[in-house]
């Protein structure tokens, strides 16, 4: 989805750089900067800092820098849009919702029934920690959750007769029709009561951390064990995942996934903070690629009961589909991970993690239950259904190697699971074709050579120069075009040289809202290490620079051409050299005219 550039710039001036990273980062104030510790990386002595008149934070030590949108994208490890809609609630701005054809009236009722669950929420906290909740907090200091982990996840204490909560939100201004909208109320035949009662109540966050729903356990034996918020304008069980709102900021590359609400924060509590739950039963399509942004690797952890296991093996094939690397950790003795962590510790845990299987490994291990490979028909029956779980992967090498493993461990014959994966998937698998495709696409995409990273840092500085003196543009307006830039950096200088174009003010902030990561951080670090541009020398030197760039290689492409002059006709061969000369002179003319000029000259 794509805002208009008009409303994430709102978004963006509407949120101070210097308030925003203060909530992260304890900033000091000197001259022109405030200066802080570098949350990206581990130091010392501040090297992070924020300039509140371009609205921009730079780190000298791990390079990263951009304005306030990207600073949350970083530390809250959001993608721009997820920036965008966090930076847009702060601020208080509502967001066209294009893609999902919502209304402003819709919107405005969505914030409210985010403002509801908010105001619950406290409620319930407040009703276990300072109300009614000595049984609640002793069930749940049996169960050995502390103090911290309770303000963590926010639990609380649904009381249990109906009224209190309803009270308290309409003493808040809430009314009942949204109220019930919001899934914490019910209406009756005698008037709305309240869902949740007598309950353990589990917020339930999206990834910004709004509170969007409710579950609720009983404290004792009694059904239904769990109650959760139904599916509401906030709560789409299907696309959340509970604990994410943590977990995204773990750093991990792995993300288990398990199945309750408790074994997500016992793993929590021992610091496996690369932890969710998918709350409900199989993973959907949506909760897989939301993991897949922020995750390399997808860790099944369900429980090894039967409801558990046809869960796992759907939500496999469903994430093996959309291309999720993922694992399955199995918890021996049919417990759960918050049962395992509580007997035996979060290093045991661990150790299970890297025990676990892939895919293939464990669909074979559960087949093999199925079958008595002591039998001749057994074992053919084993093989052939082996070959049909290594013919679906589409890597030569992890079939081969998975091939050999299997042979191994279940005493058949490599030749025979090989020939029947050949039956079932042709030949053309095996063709080494198939390896040398990927190959090659590895050795094109390779990095740039080092007079393209030069080229693309001066452009850089240029884009530093335009914006810090949007004069700077007088100098090249004539000789310069977007399409004589690099390909990442034409289409920043477009739109710039567009604003310009129209005496409309470009900035640097907002330039960099448009940018990649990888050059927002360069441009940032340039535009404060870079450009104290005091004797206005500076900008003129890298436009010079730049036209010679486009001078180079131009030249550089002429000599090409001519190497292979048999193949030109006469005309061409004088056309190329007549311009190969004129941008010689060009070459001389510049560096003449750099010497003669000051930038202050050009400037008029
Ligand atoms: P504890 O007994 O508190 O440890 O819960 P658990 O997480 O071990 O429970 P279980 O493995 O039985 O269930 C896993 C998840 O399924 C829970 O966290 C709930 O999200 C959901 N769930 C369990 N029981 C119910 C139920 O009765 N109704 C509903 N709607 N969901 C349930
Ligand atoms: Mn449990």
């Amino acid at each position: 989805m794509y805002y208009a550039d008009e409303i994430i710039e709102e978004i963006r001036y509407s949120n101070d750089i210097v308030e925003v990273v203060s909530e992260y980062v304890s900033l000091e104030k000197k001259g022109r900067y405030y200066f802080g510790l570098c949350p990206f990386h581990k130091e010392k002595t501040p090297s992070f800092s924020v300039t509140p008149s371009l609205q921009i934070f730079n780190c000298f030590g791990c390079s990263k820098g951009g304005n306030v949108i990207q600073f949350i994208m970083n530390i809250e490890n959001l993608d721009f849009v997820e920036a965008v809609k966090l930076l847009a609630e702060k601020a208080n701005i509502i967001l066209p919702e294009t893609g999902a054809g919502i209304s402003e009236d819709e919107l405005v009722k969505k914030k409210n029934l985010i403002g509801i669950n908010k105001e619950a929420a406290r409620f319930y906290y407040n009703y276990l920690t300072a109300g009614k909740g000595k049984e609640a907090l002793e069930y749940l200091s049996a169960r050995k959750i502390m103090k911290r982990t309770i303000k963590k996840f926010g639990l609380g204490l649904s009381p249990l007769s109906s009224g209190l909560l309803l009270k308290h939100l309409n003493d808040k201004g809430y009314e009942d029709r949204l109220i019930v909208e919001s899934g914490l109320a019910i209406s009756g035949n005698n008037g709305i009561y309240e869902r949740f009662r007598g309950r353990i109540m589990f917020p339930i966050f999206d990834i910004r951390g709004n509170v969007i729903g409710f579950g609720g356990r009983v404290v004792d034996k009694s059904k239904p064990k769990y109650m959760n918020s139904p599916e509401t304008m906030t709560y789409n069980k299907r696309k959340n995942l509970y604990g994410l709102n943590y977990a995204k900021n773990s750093g991990n590359k792995n993300i288990i996934v398990v199945e309750g609400y408790m074994d997500v924060i016992s793993l929590h509590q021992s610091g496996i903070i690369n932890s969710v739950a998918s709350l409900g039963t199989a993973l959907t399509e949506s909760q897989g690629r939301i993991l897949k942004k922020y995750f390399d690797r997808i860790i099944i952890c369900y429980d090894s009961d039967a409801a558990g296991k046809n869960a796992a093996m759907r939500g496999l094939d469903l994430l093996n589909d959309i291309g999720c690397n993922v694992k399955v950790l199995e918890i021996p003795n049919g417990k759960d991970p918050d049962d395992f962590i509580r007997n035996n510790g979060a290093d045991r845990f661990n150790n299970l993690i890297e025990k676990s299987s892939s895919l293939a490994e464990y669909k074979i291990r559960e087949l093999k239950k199925n079958y008595n490979i002591e039998t001749t028909d057994g074992r053919v029956a084993f093989v052939n259904k082996m070959a049909a779980v290594l013919a679906e992967l589409d890597n030569k090498i992890e079939m081969e190697m998975y091939l050999k493993k299997l042979a191994g461990d279940y005493g058949v014959s490599e030749e025979s699971i090989y020939a029947e994966i050949i039956k079932l998937k042709g030949k053309a698998a095996f063709s080494p074709a198939f390896l040398k495709k990927k190959t090659d696409v590895r050795i094109k995409t390779g990095t740039f050579d080092k007079d393209e990273k030069e080229i693309i840092h001066d452009e850089l500085l240029l884009i530093a120069a335009l914006c810090l003196d949007n004069n700077v543009y007088g100098l090249i307006k004539d000789d310069l075009a977007a399409d004589d830039f690099t390909k990442d950096n034409r289409v920043v200088l477009k739109r710039i040289f567009e604003r310009l174009n129209k005496n409309e003010r470009v900035v640097a902030a907002e330039v960099l809202s448009s940018m990649s990561e990888v050059s927002s951080c360069a441009l940032a670090g340039i535009i404060d290490k870079e450009c104290n541009f005091d004797d206005g020398r500076k900008p003129l030197d890298i436009v010079t620079k730049l036209k010679k760039h486009k001078l180079m290689a131009r030249k550089k492409e002429i000599f090409e051409i001519l190497k292979n002059r048999e193949s030109l006709g006469e005309g061409d061969v004088e056309k190329f050299t007549r311009e190969l000369n004129v941008i010689v002179m060009q070459m001389k003319n510049s560096e003449i005219k750099t010497r003669k000029e000051g930038f202050n000259e050009a400037k008029r």
